[in-house]
């Protein structure tokens, strides 16, 4: 029994892959980590595992037909649980075909391994088979703000490269269910947050800024809503899904949690005066020269991002019938203890931040 984990050395994957050895209903099932370590791929997030012999990582892409035939063929994965992905909405506007190739391409090249390792397998390891496909909540689009929120038969309207390169790899894992009979799962899940979140990503980067003294740039009004998910309560609804889901359908999964981003990034400087008050670190503003005395002095408005989305809100009520999930944390604890997270992990932030992070940075931002 072992798990293919694509994407495992990202911001959700590594916390899956550290989560799964230490919850007990897994029994340390061994893990592979397939992983190509692009700028948002980080062996050091699975640092905790290194020298435990339940866990392989491999450094390799996932439209590299031949290497995932290979893994298939030396591990014998009971399940592929696949998060590998280009995941940054900015990203994909700056440079959209990263996107198609990885989200795409690499899914399609997935799934035709899949398919032909599944095929070939016995009876009782066949109908034990999983494809796990981790997707998101922006393939159904923007709801307006009186809006239900999106249940799992919402229609596709993907308003991103993004969004639509997960939409296109959504409907590609439907077609070879329906065609193929591969046993395959989907979940589309809202914005996660917690540790080893890269900090391109709103609640990451407003911490790493407000400590550096720099803006903490909110795209537009900032009223934009978001349901955001602590990033383990993620992981144990995969594990949920993986368990129990039926097969060929699809599970929203949602910290019944909307906010508007300002507030999230106030609510993330509040924080931090309490932990990591301004004055006493003597953090300055590095646009004014000032000494900073609350981090929301910071908060700057900028130019909007093209074609934002302005409100997801996931209906997760499916998952809780069917298979009894519901988040653990609330979004108090759960942000308080990224925070606390960022607080005491300055090491790896710093190691993140890396020239082409610096590069990424200038080329988002200094236009707005
Ligand atoms: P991430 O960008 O932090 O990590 C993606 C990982 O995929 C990285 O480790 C990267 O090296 C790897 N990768 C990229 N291209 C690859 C390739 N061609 N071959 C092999 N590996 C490759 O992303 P994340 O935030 O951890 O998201 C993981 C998955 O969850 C994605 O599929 C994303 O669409 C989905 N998702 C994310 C969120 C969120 O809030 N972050 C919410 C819902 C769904
Ligand atoms: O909804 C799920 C999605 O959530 C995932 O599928 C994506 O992989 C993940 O990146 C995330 O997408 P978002 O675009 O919602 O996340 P991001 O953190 O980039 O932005 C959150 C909100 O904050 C969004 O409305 C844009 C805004 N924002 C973001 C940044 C980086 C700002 O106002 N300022 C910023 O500097």
């Amino acid at each position: 029994m072992t798990l293919l984990v694509t994407g495992g050395a990202g911001f959700i994957g590594s916390n899956f892959v550290l989560d799964w050895f230490a919850a007990p209903a897994t029994q340390g099932e061994p893990v592979v980590t397939l992983d190509a370590l692009t700028y948002a791929g980080n062996p050091e997030n699975l640092a905790a595992l290194q020298g435990d012999a339940r866990h392989t990582l491999v450094q390799g892409d996932i439209c590299d037909r031949a290497l995932v035939d290979q893994l298939l063929a030396r591990h014998r994965p009971r399940a592929i649980v696949h998060f590998a992905a280009e995941s940054h909405v900015d990203r994909s506007i700056h440079g959209p075909g990263a996107f198609m190739r990885t989200n795409v391409e690499g899914t399609f090249t997935l799934l035709e391994a899949a398919r032909a390792y599944w095929s070939a397998l016995e009876a009782d390891a066949k109908a034990a088979f999983r494809f796990h496909h981790v997707s998101t909540d922006e393939v159904y689009g923007s709801l307006g703000p009186g809006d239900a929120a999106f249940t799992e038969t919402h229609p596709y309207e993907p308003n991103s490269p993004y969004s639509a390169s997960k939409a296109a790899s959504d409907h590609l894992v439907r077609a070879w269910h329906h065609t193929y009979g591969l046993p395959v799962l989907t979940t589309n899940c809202s914005n996660n947050y917690g540790p080893y979140h890269f900090p391109e990503k709103l609640i990451p980067l407003m911490i790493v800024n407000a400590l550096a003294g720099k803006p903490l740039p909110v795209y537009g009004d900032g009223q934009q809503v978001r349901d955001w998910l602590y990033v383990g309560d993620h992981c144990s609804a995969i594990r949920a899904v993986l368990a129990g889901g039926r097969l060929g359908e699809v599970y929203n999964i949602g910290g019944w949690n909307e906010k508007p981003n300002l507030e999230i990034v106030h609510t993330v400087c509040a924080l931090l005066d309490e932990l990591a008050p301004a004055a006493e670190r003597g953090v300055v503003s590095s646009t004014s020269g000032q000494a900073v005395q609350r981090y929301a002095e910071l908060i700057t408005h900028v130019k909007d991002r093209p074609g934002h989305d302005r409100r997801y809100a996931i209906d997760a009520r499916k998952i809780e019938r069917e298979l009894g999930w519901r988040p653990a944390e609330t979004f108090d604890t759960g942000i308080r203890k990224t925070v606390q997270w960022y607080l005491a992990h300055g090491d790896w932030v710093a190691r993140v931040q890396s020239g082409a992070y610096r590069d990424w940075v200038a080329t988002n931002y200094a236009q707005r």
